[in-house]
């Protein structure tokens, strides 16, 4: 690889994400002292201003168990930055001429606003930009729906092949999401289980505390079920419950997510009241402090949800009859992501019906805060017994925690990039992934507007409205709150 290409260089995601994670490849030896990497954005920096920017960026890592000053100083020296309005066409020839002359192999990241894809795609390929040697990686919100997903996707495809195009969902970049390939795939224990036969239902929770971050023009047109539910809650869906790949290759493990994207039931307008359940945030606490509701943050009343739940079924024979509960939401109680495989009861306990601590298996998977997999099963309690047996859950880590703990706990981007820059596609979202994803969702707020539906408000600082919490119960079973 010759050179990275930022777009967006100077924004949030830059700053907090992709600068670190270059520089963690750079301090593991993954990326080579002659790679330039460019910056660019409207902003009008040189190259040392860029480079102090970066500093700023990397400061809290460097001597915190990333590198040292001097690992830092030579990266910082890999960089470049280049202004450009990426709807000015005239400045792409500077851009290729620091990314190395346009036919060096080159990895692009656009983290920009989506309305700025299509100019910039015009810019790269009228600057030669394009070629094989090129790959493209697209930050979300890919569109706001299918449509407009759809026209990215079209103006993508018009300079690059699908081969060249990395679309970015950086829950796939997560240490524990693809370690739940290795638990599914690499074990034969839990295959055989993986079905409606022993599992009950499947949660997926992704809690956050955050507010709108000041965030206000992008969420509010977006929201909870776009912002999170079309690309992440779904992405960790599809990996639970995909088919086993023939290999751990881009097409064989996308081939496989697909069918389950194309199988989930529709939520349409006869449904969404007794499927989805919509929240806004009000004033409340969160931590312990006191918390401004989501219109006082914005300045107005919005519609906009900030939580939803949802019970979704993928109709095909292993999931027959299995409810998916999803739900995400900002200003929860707690910040954590998590899925939870709940199995079913014993057929027949041996110990009576009413045997003292019974409860069926679960399989927790902790993305955040902790990486971790937690596998709980019944266990004696120690003690002399009359009757029958007491039984009490016991908790078996089978996870990250101990087993790997003097390994680096590693930002997702960094493995993202790695592989936008060394080529491997298998954690990146295919063009007909989105799309899948996009029809689902477009379905659901379908059905919202036809049903007038409104989110209910919340406190900050629970679990959302009380009605996500009937939601689940009703079938008997409750979040892992
Ligand atoms: C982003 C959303 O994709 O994911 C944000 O736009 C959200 O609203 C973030 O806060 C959550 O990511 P993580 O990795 O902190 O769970």
């Amino acid at each position: 690889m010759t050179a990275v290409l930022l777009f967006g260089a100077t924004g949030d995601l830059s700053r907090r994400m992709l600068l670190p994670s270059l520089y963690g490849l750079s301090v593991d030896g993954l990326l080579a002292g002659d790679v330039r990497i460019v910056g660019t954005a409207r902003s009008d920096l040189d190259d040392a201003g860029f480079r102090a920017l970066a500093a700023e960026a990397l400061a809290p890592h460097v001597g915190h168990g990333l590198g040292d000053q001097a690992r830092a100083d030579a990266f910082l020296g890999q960089l470049a930055y280049v202004p450009l309005d990426a709807t000015d066409m005239s400045g792409y020839a500077r851009l290729a001429q620091a990314a190395g002359g346009n036919d060096q192999p080159v990895a692009i990241f656009l983290s920009t606003a989506p309305s700025l894809f299509k100019p910039t795609i015009e810019g790269l390929a009228g600057a030669g930009l394009t070629g094989p040697n090129v790959r493209i990686g697209l930050e979300k919100p890919l569109g706001s729906d299918l449509a407009s997903s759809a026209e990215i996707n079209d103006a993508v495809a018009a300079a690059f092949a699908e081969t060249q195009i990395f679309r970015i969902d950086h829950y796939l970049g997560k240490e524990t999401v693809q370690n739940l390939l290795a638990l599914r795939f690499a074990n034969v224990l839990f295959e055989p289980l993986w079905r409606s036969e022993a599992i009950q239902h499947v949660q997926i929770t992704v809690a956050e505390t955050v507010g709108l971050e000041g965030r206000v023009d992008f969420y509010d047109g977006a929201g909870a079920l776009r912002d999170m539910v079309q690309n992440h809650m779904l992405q960790l869906l599809a990996l639970v419950a995909m088919e086993p790949p023939s290999h751990f290759t881009a097409t064989a493990v996308r081939d496989e997510k697909v069918k389950v994207l194309n199988s989930l039931r529709p939520i349409d307008g006869g449904r969404v009241s007794s499927h989805s359940v919509t929240g806004q945030y009000g004033t409340g606490a969160v931590g312990g402090k006191p918390v401004r509701g989501y219109a006082e943050e914005l300045g107005r009343a919005s519609s906009t949800e900030t939580f939803v739940a949802l019970k979704a079924h993928v109709d095909n024979w292993r999931w027959k009859g299995v409810p998916f509960y999803l739900r995400t939401g900002k200003r929860l109680e707690t910040r954590k992501s998590e899925i939870l495989i709940a199995f079913r009861p014993v057929p027949h306990s041996i110990f009576g019906e009413d045997v003292r601590g019974m409860a069926p298996n679960r399989l927790l998977i902790s993305l955040q805060p902790e990486e971790n997999i937690q596998m709980s099963l019944m266990s004696k309690v120690p003690g002399l017994d009359r009757a029958s047996i007491r039984l009490r859950e016991v908790a078996l880590d089978i996870g990250q925690k101990d087993a790997f703990a003097d390994t680096r706990r590693r930002i997702a981007y960094e493995q993202l990039l790695l592989d936008l820059i060394e080529g491997r596609q298998t954690l990146f979202v295919r063009r007909d992934e989105v799309e899948a994803q996009w029809l689902f969702i477009d379905g659901i707020r379908k059905g919202w507007a036809e049903n007038g539906m409104q989110p209910r408000p919340y406190s900050s600082g629970t679990w959302g409205p009380s009605a996500a919490i009937a939601l689940i119960e009703r079938d008997n079973a409750s979040w892992n709150d």
